[in-house]
């Protein structure tokens, strides 16, 4: 089995590149299928949910060439309108197909991925939107149907939750629509607002860029473009928090501190010292960081919950009592009892998450649950003694490039080694 393994209290320092964004990329490459023809995306990460993606775009017959971080899609060809479960239960992203092929080819049929292990996941507001613009959609077991056999025509869409999925499958299916739509209470993260910058890039009419109401033209002629990916705000975040979590003195290039608005100001409360630079951030801090009395995740510009397990990490060595609540995931708490078994003193209350910060934290065997919840116990295994042996590679290699590497990179020890008795000595050392 390949797990990660950590050598803690190891304080990071140097710089970094960071990753192209895989919030941003994903529903990009659903929204390549809008236009019958070449688009090029740069800066892209060579991430598990691209690769999915990729098989998704091939199977539904679009040519897609993916050397280094550059990747081009050909969808002249692309008729087709159902993804199998195959590809489509293993990734979160498949949903986003439902609108760019109802655009498209008038029909959809996906495999859904169903609940994950941080919620159930539901589908209905994607639903809703279609509707809205005109198609039939049904889910039966793990499909989503969808039809609009005379094409999909302008709307008003109300999101009642700022949905990002829904919010993105809602613009791809009224650029793709006839006529106009406004698109009301959409969610605002900057991969929305990259979303829409890339659509214009190909043609497409869109007005309230960044803000929760937007105008679409649709049907607009589209035409063959390229678009250079942002950096990932998350991936940012998560080398924030591992100098949170064990001290140093780090710069991030390839991302704009603009994008961490909700985390910027929760790592400043832990006693990181930040500085915002055209293009870059500079991060410092003590070996211990500090107490957060109450942390509320929250749709953008509120502090994200891609964040959260990567915060409670840091936590569990502050300086006091510190207070995590989750509000956009029923299960997103998956992380504690593997901190436990690093020591922390943590541990759930009514739906939030209480931790009593500790100077020493200790190596263990832990596994990841979760995509973020893996990447926060390598950032936990900086801050403790000794070594850390994280298994679940696989949910990390989802979202990360290289997250090993990164956090050699920055000058900790970081390797990917085979364990055969990880489960064993789990529960050997502790049950
Ligand atoms: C996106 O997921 C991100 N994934 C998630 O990042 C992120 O945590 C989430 O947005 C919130 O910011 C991608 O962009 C690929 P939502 P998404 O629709 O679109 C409920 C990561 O680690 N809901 O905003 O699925 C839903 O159950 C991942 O990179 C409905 O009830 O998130 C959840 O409770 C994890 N009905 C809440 O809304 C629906 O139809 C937020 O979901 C849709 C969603």
């Amino acid at each position: 089995m390949e797990i990660l393994a950590v050598q803690g209290k190891a304080a990071l320092r140097g710089e970094l590149k960071i990753q192209g964004s895989k919030n941003a990329v994903l529903p990009m490459l659903a929204a390549s299928l809008l236009h019958k023809g070449v688009t090029e995306l740069t800066n892209v990460p060579r991430i598990w949910d691209v690769f999915c993606m990729i098989h998704i775009l091939e199977e539904l017959g679009a040519k897609v060439t993916f050397q280094g971080h550059c990747l081009r899609v050909d969808a002249s060809f692309a008729d087709g309108v159902r993804v199998s479960k195959e590809y489509g239960g293993k990734s979160r992203s498949s949903v986003l197909m439902l609108g760019a092929l109802l655009a498209r080819n008038r029909e959809a049929c996906l495999g859904l991925p169903g609940g994950c292990s941080i919620g159930e996941r539901p589908v209905d507001l994607h639903q809703r939107a279609m509707e809205a613009l005109g198609a039939e959609t049904y889910v039966e077991e793990d499909m989503i149907c969808a039809a609009a056999k005379n094409g999909l025509t302008g709307a008003v869409i109300r999101f009642p939750f700022p949905s990002v999925g829904a919010t993105e499958n809602a613009l791809l299916a009224a650029v793709g629509a006839e006529g106009t739509s406004l698109l009301c209470g959409c969610a605002r993260e900057p991969e929305i607002r990259d979303l829409c910058y890339f659509l214009k890039n190909m043609g497409a009419g869109i007005e309230g860029i960044g803000s929760s109401r937007l105008i679409v033209r649709g049907g607009m002629p589209l035409h063959d473009s390229s678009f250079a990916v942002n950096g990932d705000r998350i991936a940012a975040g998560t080398c924030l928090a591992a100098v949170a979590a064990a001290g140093g003195d780090i710069c991030l290039n390839g991302v704009e501190a603009k994008d961490l608005i909700g985390m910027w100001e929760a790592f400043l409360r832990m006693g990181c010292r930040l500085k915002a630079e055209p293009g870059r951030i500079l991060c410092s801090a003590d070996e211990r960081p500090a107490a957060i009395e109450e942390l509320v995740t929250a749709p953008y510009p509120g502090f994200p919950t891609d964040m959260q397990s990567l915060f409670l990490a840091a936590l569990c060595r502050g300086k006091g009592v510190s207070r995590v609540r989750e509000t956009i995931f029923e299960n997103r708490f998956e992380i504690v009892p593997e901190l436990c078994r690093m020591g922390a003193c943590i541990g759930e209350e009514d739906g939030l998450v209480k931790v009593v910060g500790q100077e020493k934290l200790s190596g263990a065997y832990v596994e990841a649950k979760d995509l973020r919840g893996g990447a926060a116990l390598a950032v936990a295994a900086l801050g403790a003694e000794g070594e850390t042996r994280i298994a679940g590679l696989s949910h990390i290699r989802r979202g990360y490039e290289d997250l090993p590497g990164d956090l050699a990179g920055l000058g900790v020890k970081a390797r990917v080694i085979q364990e055969e008795k990880h489960d064993e000595k789990r529960k050997e050392i502790q049950g």
